[in-house]
């Protein structure tokens, strides 16, 4: 009798462990690809790329590994810093390999899947494929395609984790691709401030940040549209010429009305992801109103908009800047930075 229980709690006992290993670094978590309901439909269709656990939880290692570049010294996480609504807080100019500067600031990543285009200049209008710039880009990550394939079939674990995501041990570049886009399509910030006021989930805007909020429809939601808070249209916002090599949008369209516009950028967790603008030239918020209010170069490129009056740009008083930074910081999704299942330990 009694060597029959041992054994069944034997048995019991490395069941319960075998299920231990396997979700302990993770606590439950649910991948299941939720529209917040003050959101529109996505771009991404989500079910040509179904997002399982297993596809997500590869999709994670990878991003959060060396391997992808050339020397093992940097990873998507490396300049994608989650505590920063995973931008690269600190830097103006982004940090690659062997601290090789990039061109821009880096962006950050949320809400991936409402997006049409990517990078600041558009280039990219696939998030499947979007990875393959930072692997290949001297200055980012050096490595190629093939190299990384190679690794990965090489490593003691990836076959088994990619066998566990797309029923086989076989690495393509596409289901590398499809696993970091898997990840990635979860980082959807709706669990601000500002979500919960237009979802009247018993939260209210206090008086300062009501009036931020009008001023913001008033002067800045033309081009930084809710509940996205960007139309992502390309325009050029005035800003003195640093750097006649990056001609923004006219890069990818060649149209010399697009030299120097960039897409506009949500403003969601625009309070805690700066240095601001394509190349973090402004390291804080006031720099940026202070532009807007009185900084804009008026060249032909400038965009319309900001023509309307005399002298270019957009008219706005102090209280005006108080309100609109009370009403930019509810805009701060405490939830999505500190969201476990994101985060790389
Ligand atoms: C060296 C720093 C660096 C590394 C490493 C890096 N990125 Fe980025 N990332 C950037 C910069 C800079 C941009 C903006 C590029 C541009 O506009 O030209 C960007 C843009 C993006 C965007 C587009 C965001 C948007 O709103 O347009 C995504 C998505 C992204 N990166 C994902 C990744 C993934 C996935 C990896 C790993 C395979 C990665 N990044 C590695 C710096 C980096
Ligand atoms: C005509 C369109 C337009 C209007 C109106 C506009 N913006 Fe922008 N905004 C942009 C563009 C484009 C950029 C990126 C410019 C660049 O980097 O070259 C930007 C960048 C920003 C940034 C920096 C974001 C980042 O991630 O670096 C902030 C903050 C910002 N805008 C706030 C505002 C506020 C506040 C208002 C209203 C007072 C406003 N904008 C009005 C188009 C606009």
């Amino acid at each position: 009798m009694r060597l029959t229980g041992n054994i069944l709690l034997l048995g019991l006992c490395s069941i319960l462990l075998s299920c231990g290993e396997t979700t302990q670094p993770e606590e439950s978590f649910d991948v299941t690809f939720t529209v917040p309901s003050n959101f529109p439909a996505p771009v991404y269709d989500v079910s040509k790329n179904p997002i399982t656990k297993d596809g997500f939880l590869l999709g994670k290692k990878l991003f959060y590994d060396g391997i992808l570049s050339k020397d093992a010294s940097i990873s998507c996480g490396t300049c994608h810093i989650q505590s920063s609504g995973f931008t690269q807080h600190g830097h103006d100019l982004s940090h690659g390999i062997a601290d090789r500067l990039t061109l821009r600031n880096t962006p950050g990543i949320q809400n991936v899947a409402w997006k049409k285009f990517f990078q600041w200049d558009g280039g990219v209008f696939n998030l499947d494929l979007f990875a393959i710039n930072p692997i290949t880009a001297h200055n980012e990550m050096d490595e190629t395609l093939e190299n990384i394939l190679t690794k990965l079939r090489r490593h003691a674990h990836y076959p088994g984790l990619f066998k566990s995501a797309f029923g086989s041990e076989e690495i393509t570049t596409e289901r590398f691709l499809k696993a970091l886009s898997q990840f990635q399509l979860m980082f959807i910030s709706s669990g601000s401030k500002y979500d919960k006021v237009m979802r009247n989930e018993g939260v209210t805007f206090t008086v300062e940040e009501q009036d931020g909020y009008s001023v913001f429809k008033q002067k800045c939601a033309t081009c930084h549209t809710e509940p996205l808070f960007s139309d992502e249209s390309f325009r050029n916002t005035g800003l003195a010429v640093r750097n006649q090599n990056d001609k923004g949008r006219a890069l990818i369209t060649l149209n010399e009305k697009d030299v120097y516009a960039y897409i506009v950028p949500s403003l969601r967790n625009i309070m805690i992801t700066a240095p601001y603008m394509h190349d973090g030239r402004f390291d804080n918020i006031d720099k940026v109103l202070n532009h807007y209010e009185k900084g804009m170069i008026d060249s032909p490129y400038l965009d319309s908009i900001f023509k309307q009056q005399n002298p270019a740009g957009i008219a706005l008083s102090e209280q005006d800047k108080t309100a609109l930074k009370a009403f930019l910081h509810t805009l701060t999704d405490q939830e999505f930075v500190q969201r476990r299942m994101l985060s790389e330990y």
